[in-house]
C-alpha cells in the first residue's frame, strides 16, 4: 500500500483518538517518515503513554502545542519546519477538542467561550499558520488529484454538531458543545472552497461514539475500532470529498 502520508501533524495526542491515530500510523506498513504527535503538557503525567510509544519509534516526535495560544502554535510550527527541513507538511489533523454539556439554565458566557477557543478558533489558527508547510507539500506533489499524502487537512467533528442529525443522535441538552461543532463545519466548507486551488483537501470527519474520557465508557466503539475505520476513510479520500462530513465508516453525514 502507498504511504497515507509521508509527514503528519495530531494535536491533542496525549490520550483518547490522538493517541490511537499515533500509535496505529506508526504500525501501518508504510508508516510516514515523521508524526509530530502534539500536546499541550509534554511535561504532565498524562502524557507517558505517548512518551514510550515516541521512544520505540524514531519517527515520532512530541511537540508541546496548546491550540488556542498562538505562540504556541508559532513555536510548533518552527519545530515541525526544523525537521522538515525543505519538505513540506502533508496532513494536519485537527484533533484536540473538549466536551462541555449545558442547558439553557446552567450555560455559562465563560464555558462557552473556552470551548470555542479550542474547538474552533484553535483549528484556524493551526491552519492559518501551517499553511505554508502544506501549500509546499502540496507544490512538492507531483500528482494533480487531491489526497492525504499530497496536503490536507482533517478536522475531528462530531454528528453532535449536525443540524440534520445531531439532536436525533445525542438527545443532550450541550450548547457549548454542540455549537462549536457546527461552527467547525462551516469552517471546513469555506476552507475546502477557500484552499482547492492550491490542491489542499479538507474535510471533517465523526469519529463514532467513541470509548475514551469524552466519550466514556457507555460509547459502543473502541478507539482502535474508530481509528482503524478514520485511517482508512482517510486513505480514500479525494477532490469529491473535499468538503464533505464523513463518519469513521466513510458515510456521508448531514450537515
Ligand atoms: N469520543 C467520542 O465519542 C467523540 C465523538 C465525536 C467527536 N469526538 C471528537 O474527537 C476528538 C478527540 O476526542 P477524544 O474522544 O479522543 O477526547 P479526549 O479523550 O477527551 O482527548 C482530548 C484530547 O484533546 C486535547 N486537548 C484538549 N484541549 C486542548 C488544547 N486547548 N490544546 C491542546 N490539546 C487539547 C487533550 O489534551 P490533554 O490530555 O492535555 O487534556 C486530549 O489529548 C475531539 O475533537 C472530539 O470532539 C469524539
Ligand atoms: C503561550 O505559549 C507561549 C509559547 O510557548 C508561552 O510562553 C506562553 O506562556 C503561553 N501563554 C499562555 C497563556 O499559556
Ligand atoms: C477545520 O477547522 C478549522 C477551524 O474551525 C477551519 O479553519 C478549517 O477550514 C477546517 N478544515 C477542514 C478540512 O475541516
Amino acid at each position: 500500500m502507498a504511504p497515507l502520508a509521508l509527514s503528519v501533524l495530531i494535536t491533542g495526542s496525549s490520550r483518547g483518538i490522538g493517541l490511537e491515530l499515533v500509535r496505529q500510523l506508526v504500525e501501518v506498513t508504510n508508516p510516514p517518515e515523521h508524526i509530530f504527535a502534539t500536546c499541550r503538557d509534554p511535561d504532565g503525567p498524562r502524557v507517558k503513554a505517548l512518551h514510550e510509544l515516541a521512544k520505540k519509534h524514531p519517527s515520532i516526535c512530541v511537540i508541546k502545542l496548546e491550540v488556542e495560544n498562538q505562540s504556541s502554535v508559532k513555536a510548533a510550527v518552527s519545530v515541525v519546519g526544523s525537521h522538515l527541513k525543505d519538505k513540506g507538511l502533508n496532513l494536519l489533523i485537527n484533533n484536540a477538542g473538549v466536551h462541555s454539556m449545558a442547558n439553557l439554565e446552567t450555560v455559562e458566557q465563560q464555558e462557552l467561550l473556552s470551548v470555542f477557543n479550542t474547538n474552533v478558533v484553535g483549528p484556524i489558527l493551526l491552519v492559518k499558520e501551517f499553511l505554508s508547510l502544506l501549500k509546499k507539500a502540496a507544490k512538492e506533489s507531483p500528482t494533480q488529484e487531491l489526497s492525504c499524502s499530497k496536503a490536507a487537512i482533517i478536522n475531528m467533528s462530531s454528528i453532535a454538531g449536525s443540524l440534520e442529525r445531531g439532536l436525533k443522535d445525542w438527545p443532550f441538552s450541550m450548547y457549548p458543545y454542540r455549537t462549536s461543532k457546527a461552527a467547525l463545519n462551516m469552517v471546513t466548507v469555506c476552507m475546502a472552497e477557500e484552499l482547492k486551488g492550491d490542491g489542499i483537501l479538507c474535510t471533517s470527519i465523526h469519529p463514532g461514539w467513541v470509548k475514551t474520557d469524552m466519550g466514556t465508557e457507555q460509547a459502543p466503539l473502541t478507539v482502535q475500532c474508530s481509528v482503524e475505520g478514520i485511517l482508512k476513510v482517510l486513505a480514500k479520500l479525494s477532490s469529491s470529498s473535499s468538503g464533505a462530513f464523513l463518519d469513521w465508516e466513510g458515510k456521508n453525514i448531514p450537515w
